[in-house]
Parts: C-alpha cells; sequence; structure tokens
C-alpha cells in the first residue's frame, strides 16, 4: 500500500474528537493534526502539510466548519469533507458553496469513512489534473500565433485567445458569452456575401473598423458520445503577408519599367554602335568620289565605284537597324542556311581598311568541312564584325610582344563542336583579358576602352542565344584571348 494519507481533524467535540483519532489510525491514515477551532485550521493545514481535513460544520468558535473550509481551501487546496449530524437547508447550501468533497453523517462506520475519505482524495486528485491540463491548453493557446475562438453549440463564445481578442478588438471578459455575430462577421472577399466557410480569401468585419483579409478553419467540437458541443475557429490574419505581396507586386512592376527601359537604350545603343561602321565607310566613299569628280577629267568609273560601294554601305545599315529591332522584339531571327566559311570572308573584306591600318595579319581557317549553320545571315555577320573589330582593338592596344611569330595574329576558323553544332573561333594575340573582368565581358555597358560603348560583346551575345546559340571566351597561351560562339549546323 502506498504511503498513508495525511490527515487533518477539525472537531469541537473532544470525545469525537478522540474516536475519530482512533478510527482513523485503525483504516492505516496518519492523523497529523487536530484542532477545535476553525481559526487554526487553515494554519495547521498547511503547516502540518495535510492532504485532507475532515471538518465538522458546527464549531464552537466564531468560525464554524464551512468558513473553516473554505480557508483551508484558500491556504492549501487540499479536499475538505464535512462531518455533520445534523444540518438545516441553508447551511448545506453554504457547505455547497466551498465545494465540498463529501458530507459524512454522523454517526458513521468505518467502510463509509473510509469510502468518503478514498473518494474525496481521487476527485480532488482529478480535479487537479483536470485543471493542469486546462492551464496547458491555455497557455498553449495563448502562446500561438493564430486567432482561437471557441463556442458552444449556439455560438456563443467560450473562449478566445489573446491573439483573437486583438483581431476581433474586444477582451476576452467582454465577449464571453456573447453570440459570434455580435462581434463581428466574415465575408467572401470575392463574392461578398455573409459566409462562415473555411478558406482563404475572406475578409472579417467588426463594427466601426476596417475589413482585415483573414484565413479561417472551423472544426466542430464532438464530445465522447458523438454529439457536437460547439466549434474551433481559427483564423490567420493576412493584413502583413497581403502588404508584403503587395509590395512583392510593384517591385517587380517597377523591375519590368526598369528592364524595359534597358531594352530602349540597349536598342538605341546598339543602332548607334553598329551604324557607325556603315556611316563611316559611307563618308569615306563619298568624298573619294567628290574627289575623282573634282577632277580636270572626272573619273566616272571610279565615282560608279564608289557609289556601288555606298549603296551597298546604305542598304546593310537598313539591315541592320532592321534585324536589330527584330532582335529587341524578340521576335527571332529569320534563319536561313548560311555558308560560315563564305561569311567569314565576306565579313573580312568589310573589316579590311581596319585591318591594314592596324597592321594585323589576319589568317582565314581551318574550316570545318561541315560549316553550314541556320542563321540569320545580317545579324551572324554582325556577330563577326564585333569579335573581329575587338581582336583588331586588343592588337592593336597591345603592349609587348611585337616581333614574335604569334604577334599581331587574328585567326577565324571554325571547328565541329559539341553535337550538332559548329562553333566559330576569333582569336587574337592582344593582351587578353583581367581575371577580374572576365565575368563582365558579356555585360552591356561594360568597357575598358576610352571610347568604347561596351556594346559589342552584349550584341553578339543577344544575337547568338536567339539562335539557340552559345558564346564564351577563353584565355589563350602565350598571349590573347579568343572568343568563340556555337550555332546549331544546317541540316543535310
Ligand atoms: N579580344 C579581346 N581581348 C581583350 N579584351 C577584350 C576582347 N574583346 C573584348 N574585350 C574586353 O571586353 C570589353 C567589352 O567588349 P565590347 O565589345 O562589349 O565593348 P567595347 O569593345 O569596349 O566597346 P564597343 O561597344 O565599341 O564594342 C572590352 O572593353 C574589353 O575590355
Ligand atoms: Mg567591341
Amino acid at each position: 500500500m502506498s504511503r498513508p494519507a495525511r490527515i487533518l481533524v477539525v472537531e469541537d467535540d473532544r470525545v469525537v474528537a478522540r474516536d475519530l483519532r482512533q478510527q482513523l489510525g485503525h483504516l492505516g491514515y496518519q492523523v497529523v493534526g487536530v484542532t477545535a477551532r476553525g481559526e487554526d485550521a487553515a494554519a495547521l493545514a498547511r503547516s502540518t502539510s495535510a492532504e485532507l481535513a475532515l471538518t465538522d460544520i458546527r464549531l464552537e468558535g466564531a468560525m464554524d466548519g464551512i468558513d473553516a473550509a473554505q480557508e483551508i481551501r484558500l491556504a492549501c487546496d487540499i479536499p475538505v469533507v464535512f462531518l455533520t449530524a445534523y444540518a438545516d437547508d441553508e447551511t448545506l447550501r453554504r457547505a455547497r458553496l466551498t465545494e465540498p468533497f463529501g458530507y459524512l453523517l454522523k454517526p458513521f462506520e468505518d467502510s463509509q469513512l473510509r469510502t468518503a475519505i478514498e473518494m474525496a482524495l481521487y476527485k480532488h486528485a482529478n480535479d487537479r489534473k483536470l485543471r493542469e491540463s486546462e492551464r496547458r491548453y491555455a497557455a498553449t493557446l495563448a502562446s500561438i500565433g493564430d486567432a482561437v475562438i471557441t463556442t458552444d453549440e449556439a455560438g456563443c463564445i467560450r473562449y478566445l485567445n489573446p491573439v483573437a481578442e486583438r483581431l476581433i478588438h474586444c477582451r476576452a471578459d467582454a465577449a464571453l458569452g456573447r453570440p459570434l455575430a455580435e462581434l463581428y462577421r466574415v465575408s467572401d472577399e470575392e463574392t461578398g456575401p455573409w459566409a462562415q466557410a473555411p478558406g482563404a480569401g475572406l475578409m472579417l468585419h467588426g463594427p466601426g473598423r476596417e475589413p482585415v483579409p483573414i484565413e479561417q478553419s472551423v472544426s466542430p467540437l464532438i464530445d465522447e458520445r458523438g454529439k457536437v458541443t460547439g466549434s474551433v475557429l481559427v483564423f490567420r490574419d493576412l493584413s502583413h503577408r497581403r502588404t508584403v505581396e503587395k509590395e512583392l507586386r510593384d517591385a517587380q512592376a517597377e523591375l519590368a519599367r526598369v528592364s524595359g527601359l534597358t531594352t530602349m537604350g540597349e536598342l538605341a545603343a546598339s543602332i548607334a554602335h553598329e551604324i557607325n561602321q556603315p556611316l563611316a565607310a559611307i563618308v569615306t566613299n563619298a568624298s573619294a568620289g567628290l574627289n575623282w569628280l573634282r577632277r580636270p577629267q572626272p573619273e566616272l568609273a571610279e565615282v560608279e565605284q564608289l557609289l556601288g560601294w555606298i549603296l551597298a554601305d546604305g542598304s546593310r545599315a537598313a539591315g541592320v537597324i532592321k534585324s536589330l529591332q527584330a532582335l529587341a522584339r524578340k521576335s527571332g531571327p529569320e534563319l536561313a542556311r548560311l555558308d560560315m566559311a563564305a561569311t567569314i570572308h565576306e565579313v573580312a573584306q568589310l573589316m579590311r581598311p581596319d585591318i591594314q591600318r592596324h597592321g594585323v595579319r589576319l589568317q582565314l581557317g581551318p574550316f570545318a568541312a561541315q560549316s553550314h549553320v541556320l542563321g540569320d545571315r545580317i545579324q551572324i555577320q554582325q556577330v563577326l564584325v564585333n569579335l573581329l573589330r575587338n581582336g583588331i582593338e586588343a592588337i592593336r592596344d597591345s603592349t609587348g610582344g611585337s616581333g614574335a611569330d604569334s604577334s599581331r595574329l587574328l585567326v577565324v576558323s571554325t571547328a565541329p563542336g559539341e553535337a550538332g553544332e559548329v562553333a566559330i573561333c576569333v582569336t587574337d594575340s592582344g593582351d587578353g583579358v583581367a581575371e577580374a573582368h572576365r565575368e563582365r565581358l558579356f555585360d552591356a555597358f561594360f568597357t575598358t576602352k576610352p571610347h568604347g560603348m561596351g556594346m559589342g560583346l552584349a550584341i553578339c551575345r543577344s544575337i547568338v542565344e536567339a539562335h539557340q546559340g552559345r558564346l564564351w571566351a577563353t584565355p589563350v597561351a602565350p598571349r590573347g584571348l579568343r572568343l568563340a560562339f556555337a550555332l546549331p549546323a544546317a541540316p543535310g
């Protein structure tokens, strides 16, 4: 058997008190104190660590057993069993208010005494467990971030946690017992009518307040017999999430606007960049033509040839503008079967004046046996023009190595690329590119040249990617840089 329960006896009849002490001893309980005065009972219960009090209702002093029981409960929360020989209705009503754990009518048998004590101890232990578990639930519900409300079956509030108090702007003491509908209503954000359905897209309306967007779940409370005794409503305030979502949308819109601007800015820059070369050629050829015409004997054959070139450069400039506009619209290149070896020769021809001016030795080839690709002729020419121009400029600006075999050499070649591709390589013997700049080479407006726009490689990348191709740079030993791009090979 477990340790004997510690019992306090509050009884003013000395004989009864003595008998009771004996009786309890027989039954295996430990009497830890006996007092005849209600006034002393609570202090004694505490000092003796009593676990139960047996209290006569009628006591001699100013304080009767009922008042004493109340003090004992307040002082040490132990069960009280009343002893009485007789009690009028009023006394019993008062006794009931102190939540007694049992009554024993004098005289009583051992078995009745034991039953009353055991029942009281058992019930008290159970009550304590229940209170603890309720406290635990209340603490849990108070600490969670969601609003929780429980109602009875009539929809009146039985409990609400602090988050719910804040959400419906009503303190628990004012809300308890009131029907939900008096405090707030929920509407569907889209369809409007009052709704109690679970889900998101709901608005919570309270008197005199802005509606709050919420997400709600509702579950029935069901007792052990399967009867619905109320419901649990859990809400989440979505205001913060909505604000964040809106900020995100605004930021995205702003980003789209800015990148739209960038595209416009890049288009303008690209046109300016690409049109320079044919314009310069037109101006040079036109002034040369004028010179031939102004001679005493005008050289009409020369003028005719120059006008032919002006025409060709003018049409090329128009073509470049058209293809850059198409690129900016992302309308996709006009693909045709293109022989890269031939295209490289055409571009080399265009670049000849620059090549000669800077003393660059140009080597065309080797070329892959199959170097046909699918591409937009003007656009692929532009890529080559830009890569060749960069190569020429790298050689022009190179700081050393003159005289060596590899010096001032620019090689344009093709090779079979990865599955189904043709790779085109432009390799120069310039100073190469600093490690720190390698990442930014292809960014629009990135340049290390005093008069550069930084658009060449950005345009190349846009064009190559629009062709489903790739563009990359590799350092070359002992000096120089290779810019290469791969395009899908033309079938057959
Ligand atoms: N062949 C190369 N060798 C060394 N550096 C290169 C080479 N090609 C490009 N670069 C580096 O990459 C940068 C960007 O090249 P990109 O062609 O985009 O612009 P840019 O040549 O500076 O100006 P532009 O708009 O007139 O072409 C260059 O400024 C240079 O620093
Ligand atoms: Mg360039």
